[in-house]
């Protein structure tokens, strides 16, 4: 899908008001530890100052309203966009000021003063239930503070809030449209699910079946090869009968974990498992560990990574593939007994690409490995988004798009 951008759009002495994603990662000084969501909003934002017009970007941090202090009120320090100011200042080389109150009196006032070249950034806008929402007069307040709407929050676009899809509705067509990251994160993704070069593997990882049965489904018949690993592998290896120990499992998805391999079957997509597992006695940095078949794992036992044998079969098959998507981690890879899967994985995701293969990675801790291990550079793109990118590769229509492209 091709998308229309700010290139459609001359911002001479307009205001932009750019929905982004800066919902980023904060330690506990409020540093930011991952800035990309950021960076990745940074050409849209300058194209709009290049063309001599002024910005006023809004976004989501966290879920501070499910997230309430104890005293049951809204951590407006602990949520607090203020935090991200001075890094996004200097990252854009433009002071950039801020409003505390994303639809307060002086908000607007501070909108409406703004200067060609100059960038206000608004509180978070989930301080206010209306946002999720999606409350029509809170998003026809925040369409007060620009002469266009701009849509670069691809982290957020499976999300029908006020400020990503409703908001939309307060500008015509010629006044709304997308930012580059949205158009490149859409373009990247079309290169693996409608310009697939074959082969076409997708290696998925992570916790939990029910989390990626939909982003399966809708694979199998697309990919030639899905590769699972993660704690999700044992519940597939359940199913078939095998015992897994104290491994992770749902046991109210053994059924669906059959039905996908019989689909899988039918429609002659490959699943590959891990042959062998890094076993722990227990879910700690500290565990003793060894290395077992995946199909007899003794009990009191879990199984936290993937194994020697696993990562040799998996290499194989990844450096073959011309197309490949990676969603999620092959092990416990915040433990660092538990990395070399997802690392091997990240290394062989990167050979692959040297080879002439398109490869694209997303969603966080598949995203973390390929930043720590330096091979970020090395696919050839890493997404900035999380559920947003699992639901279009569901086959889902994204509501940030849908607003604006109808
Ligand atoms: C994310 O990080 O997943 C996006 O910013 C959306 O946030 P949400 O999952 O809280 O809606
Ligand atoms: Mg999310």
């Amino acid at each position: 899908m091709e998308l229309k951008t700010v290139d459609s759009f001359d911002f001479e002495g307009k205001r932009a008001l750019i929905r982004v994603d800066f919902n980023v990662p904060l330690d506990k000084q409020f540093n930011i530890t991952d800035d990309s969501r950021i960076r990745g909003a940074l050409p849209t934002i300058r194209k709009v100052l290049n063309d001599g017009g002024s910005v006023v970007l809004m976004s989501h941090l966290g879920r501070p309203l499910k997230k309430l202090k104890e005293d049951g009120t809204v951590d407006t320090e602990k949520f607090s966009l203020r935090h991200t100011v001075k890094h996004i200042s200097e990252l854009l080389g433009v002071e950039v000021q801020f409003a505390d109150d994303c639809i307060g009196e002086e908000a607007f006032v501070a909108s409406a003063a703004l200067q060609s070249g100059q960038v206000l950034l608004l509180e978070n806008l989930r301080f206010y239930k209306e946002e999720e929402k999606g409350d029509a007069s809170f998003a026809e307040k925040l369409s007060k503070h620009g002469d266009a709407y701009v849509n670069d929050a691809f982290g957020t676009a499976h999300r029908a809030h006020a400020s990503t899809t409703i908001v939309a509705n307060y500008f015509d067509a010629a006044h709304k449209m997308f930012g580059y990251l949205m158009a490149a994160e859409i373009k990247n993704a079309d290169k693996v699910i409608l310009e697939t070069r074959k082969p076409f593997t997708a290696i998925l990882g992570g916790a939990k079946v029910s989390d990626k049965i939909l982003i399966m489904e809708n694979l199998i018949g697309k990919a030639d090869h899905i590769i699972i690993g993660g704690g999700m592998a044992y519940t597939f290896f359940k199913a078939q009968g095998y015992y897994i120990g104290s491994s992770l499992v749902e046991d109210e998805r053994l059924d669906t974990a059959k039905e996908v391999l019989a689909m899988a079957k039918a429609k002659g997509c490959k699943i590959h498992l891990p042959m062998d597992s890094v076993i722990a006695d227990k879910f700690a940095a500290d565990a003793t560990t060894t290395n077992c078949e995946s199909v007899g794992i003794p009990s009191g036992w879990m199984g936290l990574d993937i194994g020697a044998k696993a990562i040799a079969d998996f290499r194989e098959v990844i450096r073959k593939s011309k197309t490949i998507l990676w969603n999620g981690p092959m092990g416990v890879f915040e433990m660092e007994k538990f990395q070399k899967g997802t690392i091997a994985i990240a290394k062989a995701v990167a050979e692959a690409t040297k080879l002439g293969a398109f490869s694209l990675v997303g969603g966080g801790d598949s995203v973390a490995a390929v930043h720590q291990f330096g091979l970020a550079d090395q696919v050839s793109y890493v997404s900035t988004g999380g559920g947003a990118l699992l639901e279009y590769f569901e086959g889902k229509e994204l509501p940030g798009i849908k607003a604006i492209s109808g």
